[in-house]
């Protein structure tokens, strides 16, 4: 099998697993009862709590633990506007997030908020610039992506949270396809809230985080009990706390030297793709070596990936939410102006864990059902 859909989601490592189960047999107790085993595990849950704070370099910044990144997403997003509304109702965003958070923005509209989507450029987003013309006095939150998770066009956060360091707007970056595959640093890039999701990097489904300034106030989503700062009620898994701290760990470590690695895959398939006729690379040269967007002419996204599932081949066509739906993607519509390369859209996603074996047999598998298809 050769499996290269980790934008869609990644096998949980087997340390992360056993992370998991240690601490659902030893830390079982409610992390917020006051006896022993509930102090114990509170201790547990603290640890995982700042451990990833600090592999993500962010001092005075803590983790919130959530249920996965499209409840990060609705938190920061829904969490801003209703802490903020008095004080303006005006949100910048792109034409290219992932439907977590562009549903949201259609829900706060709804609402009586007003959205700018930004129109992403030629390498697939956004620029600081064209941030700082859609500010007002009225906005209250900017939200971009990182990497984009169907066309890997990685947004410049560094430069736009500097700039909003000088306006009260707060920045929300939905770092899910770019934290544990490019270098990334709070201290460098101090956005106010960041998205995050355990299954991108081999932890487990169902695992996310939201990080957040400490003294940060955005209005609770879930009411109860006053867990997780009074902002996220309910009894915290603390063994799903520490499998997700496991997953960042393995996932940040030497990062820069798996980058490098995924970087000449990335480009041998571009290379080998540069000479077959009728297929193109829709992800910009600049984008995330980890996702490449290929337009392949004359075949149907799906068929292709029968043919390629046939062989044990496993990619995907738009992103894994929207790719039941059999639309074109607004993403690569967005990025290459073509319905008709984004309407015969498919998406191959590297980890650190794929090998240039792993390549080398996709590119010929990739080459025989293309040239039986057409
Ligand atoms: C960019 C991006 N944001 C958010 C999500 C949602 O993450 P989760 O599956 O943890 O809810 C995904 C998952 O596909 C994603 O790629």
């Amino acid at each position: 099998m050769i499996y290269l859909d980790n934008a869609a989601t990644t096998p949980p490592d087997p340390a992360v697993l056993e992370t998991f189960n240690r601490v659902c047999e030893g830390f079982w107790a409610n992390p917020h009862s006051l006896h022993r085993l509930g102090e114990r595990a509170e201790q547990l849950l603290e640890q995982a709590r700042a451990q990833v704070v600090d592999m993500l370099d962010g001092r005075g910044y803590r983790a919130l633990f959530t249920s996965g990144a499209t409840e990060s997403n609705n938190f920061a997003l829904k969490g801003v506007a209703e802490q903020y509304r008095e004080r303006g109702r005006h949100i910048v965003s792109t034409n290219s997030e992932h439907p977590s958070v562009e549903r949201v923005l259609q829900s706060l509209e709804s609402g009586g908020f007003s959205v700018t989507r930004l129109p992403v450029g030629s390498d697939g987003a956004v620029t600081a610039d064209q941030i700082q013309a859609a500010l007002t006095d009225e906005t209250i939150l900017v939200s971009t992506m990182f990497v984009n998770n169907e066309s890997g066009a990685v947004t410049p956060i560094a430069e736009i949270a500097d700039l909003l360091q000088s306006h009260q707007a707060l920045y929300h970056v939905d770092g899910v396809q770019g934290i544990g595959k490019l270098p990334f640093s709070l201290r460098e890039m101090p956005v106010d809230l960041l998205s995050l999701s355990a299954h991108k990097f081999f932890g487990l489904k169902g695992s996310g985080v939201l990080v957040l300034r400490e003294r940060q106030a955005i209005a609770s989503q879930v009411l109860g009990g006053g867990q997780e700062f009074e902002l996220r009620s309910g009894t915290v898994d603390v063994p799903k706390a520490a499998a997700f701290a496991k997953a960042l760990r393995l996932a940040v470590t030497d990062v820069a030297e798996k980058l490098k690695r995924t970087r000449e895959l990335n480009r041998t398939l571009r290379k080998s793709f540069a000479g077959m006729q009728g297929v193109a690379c829709n992800s910009p040269e600049s984008a995330s070596p980890y996702i490449l967007n290929l337009f392949v002419d004359g075949i149907k996204p799906e068929t292709l990936l029968q043919g390629l599932a046939a062989e044990e081949i496993y990619i995907s066509t738009v992103s894994a939410c929207s790719s039941k739906k059999a639309e074109l993607s607004p993403v690569i519509l967005a990025l290459t102006g073509s319905e008709q390369r984004a309407r015969n859209a498919i998406r191959i996603s590297l980890s650190c864990r794929t090998s240039a074996l792993d390549i080398q047999r996709f590119l010929e598998a990739f080459r025989q059902v293309v040239n039986k298809l057409r």
